[in-house]
């Protein structure tokens, strides 16, 4: 299968199996908003709780809050939200589609990056083994015409985006002779700044109502309650602020499932640290936020690091670490060095010192700030889409089995009496019993055993146990794991033990 239809399966199975819906579907759905459902929004909850004990449980000098979504609206001034957190947009006069001016320049630089993969391509088809294709698109007249042109764009997009001229960027798209991909005309509108927050009215009438928003991170809530926590929990800079929660965003281009959507959530941690010395808590919270990933254990040729070159005016160094999901390489965790501008904007709006008096050195000052921020539906899908696979079995038939990590999955253990009668049921039950005050398990009778395990597989259970005329005689059940499918008879007096160490957290954290 190639990478297109393995996506396309794992949105389908996320629907079938139900794990994820696209949100009030019998109104044909609202566009990149989604719901979990049952066996996502524990898959969902089991990947938080994977994040917050390594943040708050794991590091003493880090506590977790949970902020409003809503905030005061000068919140979003001083942080910069409402004048720069936006979008260049333009609208073709015919088909009346609107496009993100940047994202339609770069599908063009792509277009003509294709052209030199093709020159490339077709080079190698004719010089056969000793062909060196950096050589040939380093010397060949037409690649090299083409990668100039690259470049002369690339200039001109990121002077206009950076000056803020959005004449010149609506220029470049005219001179890239750039065509609406639906109405196939060049009938262009003037490039629009549009802001991605959403807002709403809060308040009784309309006179008297206040327009607030509807946060695009989680962050701002931990930088207006720094003091409150620093002094109810007496922290010590060096100390981190962790939190989990809803952010929304009114992106224009939303595609990718769960990938970019208008509502998601975030986890993010502040860590406040003494100026100067946030160069090495950055490599710090660079390396344990790997670290973090790679115990998940979906293979470490998945992950990459993506140092911005291009920084943001309140930061002096930020990394992405990437995820290879099925449409290629992409952003899934952002750890960000940000200065002391957030609490430094927050002093100078509110009017309210927000320092920090450091014992050892005898004076105040605002802390600079490491930011760690992952998106918990990115990574969801990080680990959906590596952990569905379609295997081929001995006998020639095919399963479909979401290889979960034993302690994220959403079902643990699915306990099936071989046949629906006999006392097996009965005996069934005093097993579920016993697991499900520690785990999620669940219990099924309905179908044959081969079907039960074909569902089990789908949603990712690792382990079955069942029950069988022989358990009521000799106290012993089959367990099956999920991967190898290999089946051991254990006693019923070791099973809680059993499971509860293939799917305890801290094997995550070993
Ligand atoms: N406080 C910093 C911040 O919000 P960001 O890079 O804009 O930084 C952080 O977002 C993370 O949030 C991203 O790495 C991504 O995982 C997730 N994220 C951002 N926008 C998203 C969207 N529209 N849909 C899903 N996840 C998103």
């Amino acid at each position: 299968m190639n990478p297109d239809e393995i996506f396309k399966n794992v949105v389908s199975h996320a629907k079938e199996y139900g794990f994820v819906f696209p949100s009030s579907e019998i109104y044909d759905g609202l566009g990149a908003v989604y719901d979990y459902g049952p066996y996502g929004s524990e898959l969902k909850n089991n990947l938080r709780r994977y994040w917050w004990i390594a943040m708050t449980q794991l590091n003493e000098n880090i506590v977790g809050i949970d902020a409003a979504i809503f905030m005061h609206p000068t919140t979003w001034k001083a942080s910069g939200h409402v004048d720069a957190f936006s979008d260049p947009l333009i609208d073709n006069k015919d088909s009346k589609k609107r496009y993100r001016a940047d994202v339609l320049l770069e599908d063009h630089l792509a277009k003509i990056q294709g052209k030199i993969d093709k020159e490339v391509e077709k080079a190698a088809k004719r010089f056969g083994e000793s062909f060196d294709p950096e050589m040939y698109a380093s010397t060949n007249p037409r690649v090299l015409g083409y990668r100039e042109e690259i470049q002369k764009v690339e200039d001109r997009m990121k002077a206009a985006l950076e000056s803020g001229n959005l004449e010149d960027l609506q220029q470049l798209i005219v001179d890239c002779e750039i065509v609406c991909p639906v109405s196939g005309s060049r009938n262009w509108t003037e490039v629009r700044q549009f802001n991605l927050m959403f807002g709403t009215e809060m308040g009784a009438t309309a006179d008297g109502a206040t327009t607030v928003y509807l946060r695009p991170e989680t962050a701002q809530g931990i930088f207006v309650n720094f003091l409150n926590v620093q002094k109810t929990a007496r922290m010590k800079i060096p100390f981190g602020i962790a939190q989990t929660g809803k952010a929304f965003r009114n992106e224009i281009v939303a595609r990718q499932f769960i990938f970019r959507m208008r509502e998601f959530e975030q986890m993010e941690m502040q860590f406040f640290v003494r100026p100067g010395t946030e160069m090495e808590w950055y490599q710090h919270w660079k390396e344990a936020r790997m670290k973090w990933h790679l115990a998940l254990g979906l293979g470490a040729d998945k992950y990459k690091f993506h140092d911005h070159l291009k920084l943001a005016h309140y930061a002096n160094a930020a990394a992405d670490i990437e995820f290879k999901f099925p449409f290629g390489f992409k952003e899934l965790e952002g750890i960000h060095s940000r200065t002391d501008f957030d609490l430094g904007k927050h002093e100078e709006f509110s009017g309210k010192k927000l320092r920090y008096f450091d014992p050892e050195l005898n004076e105040s000052y605002i802390p600079y700030v490491v930011e760690t921020s992952i998106g918990l539906d990115r990574l969801f899908l990080a680990v959906l889409s590596t952990a569905y696979q379609v295997e081929t079995l001995a006998d020639g038939s095919t399963r479909e089995v979401l290889k979960f990590p034993a302690p994220i999955a959403p079902v643990k253990v699915a306990v099936l009496p071989l046949v629906n009668k006999d006392g097996l049921p009965e005996k069934a039950r005093e097993i579920f019993e016993l697991l499900r005050f520690d785990v999620n398990a669940q219990i099924d009778s309905k179908e044959s055993i081969g079907k039960r395990y074909r569902r089990q597989d789908a949603i990712g259970t690792p382990l079955c146990v069942t029950v069988d005329h022989d358990s009521l005689v000799d106290g012993m059940v089959t367990v099956r794991d999920r991967d190898t499918m290999e089946q051991e008879r254990i006693p019923i007096s070791e099973l809680r033990g059993r499971v509860l160490a293939k799917v305890e957290m801290r094997n995550l954290f070993r």
